[in-house]
Parts: structure tokens; sequence; C-alpha cells
């Protein structure tokens, strides 16, 4: 009987932990860093092998353009598995520069991607919601009906689990009543080394191997 439970628990404790990240596609903890935290691994540093073309580089308010999401290597590795995207203002100085501007609509047959959201409003971002080797992706983006400035859409584009770009970005889409000059703002490249509350995966390792250690002593009562 001892040896029973000591192996189900060593089994407990060495089942993958459940996955909250770009699995089953992005969480809203994702919303503002773009940053696949499942995932486990730095954003790759090349170019990324991934556009994103926007069917006009201005906007008014309320105006609904055209967004393609596309594979720009031709080799046995076209694809993408995993996305999170959304538009921003492009003015790093504005307090909201990291919020999802806009909104989105998928076509009604989509099947990979779904809408979340992010904190600018609802359908404010589009994320992956099923695992495919997919190529390229259209749907539509309605700007906001005030004004926000200049914008551009950012991605986070994953190949694979530890393959993965945060920095795919389109060009600008300017705000014809806006003549300053628009721009890129930073986002995270690598994996944060601390280990709040906010990192899910490395709570949980812990209190499962509480129960193995628990379980342990228990038996060895007997
Ligand atoms: C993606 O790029 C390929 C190769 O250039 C092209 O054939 C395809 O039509 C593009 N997809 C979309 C949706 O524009
Ligand atoms: C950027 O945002 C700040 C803060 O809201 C604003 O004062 C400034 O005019 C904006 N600049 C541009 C270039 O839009």
């Amino acid at each position: 009987m001892a040896i029973v439970i000591q192996i189900l628990a060593i089994v407990i404790c060495f089942l993958p932990a459940p996955s909250r990240g770009f699995g089953m596609g992005p969480p809203l903890g994702a919303c503002v860093d773009m940053w696949p935290k499942a995932h486990g691994a730095d954003s790759q540093t090349s170019d990324p092998p991934y556009t994103i073309t926007v069917s006009k580089d201005t906007y008014t308010p309320g105006e609904t353009l055209t967004v393609v999401v596309n594979t720009t290597i031709n080799k046995d590795i076209k694809f993408f598995e995993g996305l999170l995207l959304q538009a921003r203002r492009a003015n790093c100085s504005h307090t909201h520069f990291e919020e999802a501007v806009g909104t989105f609509n998928l076509p009604a047959d989509e099947t990979f991607l779904g809408l979340l959201n992010c904190q600018g409003g609802r359908n404010s971002a589009v994320g992956h919601i099923a695992h495919a080797h997919i190529v390229d992706r259209t749907f539509t983006w309605t700007a906001p009906d005030a004004s926000v400035g200049h914008v551009y859409f950012r991605a986070t584009v994953a190949r694979r689990q530890t393959t993965f770009w945060t920095q795919v970005t389109s060009d600008f889409v300017r705000d014809v009543s806006e003549s300053s000059s628009p721009s890129i703002c930073p986002i995270q490249t690598k994996r944060s080394t601390d280990t709040t509350c906010t990192n899910s995966a490395s709570l949980k390792e812990p209190s499962r191997c509480l129960i193995l250690l628990v379980m342990m002593l228990w038996t060895s009562h007997f």
C-alpha cells in the first residue's frame, strides 16, 4: 500500500504543470506586455519571418481597415502556431501607449483566431484559440470613434513553443488630423527572472512537490 501511494505522489509531482499561456491561446494577462510567459524562452532576435500589412497608411475615426498577417519564409517552416495582435498608439510618451485601441472583426469561418477584450476595450485584440500551422490570416480593424493619433499594429507571433518574435509590427497608420511623428514603442524581448505571484508556473511546482513530501512522510509511518 505504502509503495502505491509513494509512486502516486511522485507521478503527481512530475506531471507537467497545466499551461495557462499561449498553448490554448494568450491569456488576458498578456494584454499589456504581449509576452508569452508560459513559453519559457526569450524572443528571437532575428528579423521576424512574418509581416503585418494594413490596407491603408492613414485612418479617420470609425474607419474600417483590412489587416493581413503573413509568413515571409518559404521553407518547410513556413507557418505560425500562435498570435497575439493589437493596434497601439504610435506615441511612446502617451500614458496609454501600451493599451490596445480600436476593434477587430474576424471572418465568420475563422476557427484559428478569437477576439480578446484587452484593456483598451471589447474585441481590442486578436489571439489564437486553437492549435494549427497557419500561413496567413486576414481580418478587419475599426478605428475608435475618437481620434487616438497615429497607430501601428504590433504582434507576438510564435512559430513553435520556444521560437517566437515579440517585435512584429506594421507600418504606421497615420491619423490624418495629427502632424507629429509616429514612433514604435519598446516591448519585452527577454524572459523576466522575477518569480512573483504573476508567474503561475513557478508557484505550481512547489505546491505539487509539497504534496509529494507530505505523502512520503505519511507513508513512512507504516
Ligand atoms: C501571403 O503571402 C503569399 C506569398 O507572397 C501570397 O501568395 C498570399 O496571397 C499572401 N496572403 C494574403 C492573405 O495576402
Ligand atoms: C503624445 O501623448 C502626450 C501625452 O498624452 C501628448 O501630450 C503629446 O502631444 C502626444 N504626442 C504626439 C506626438 O502625439
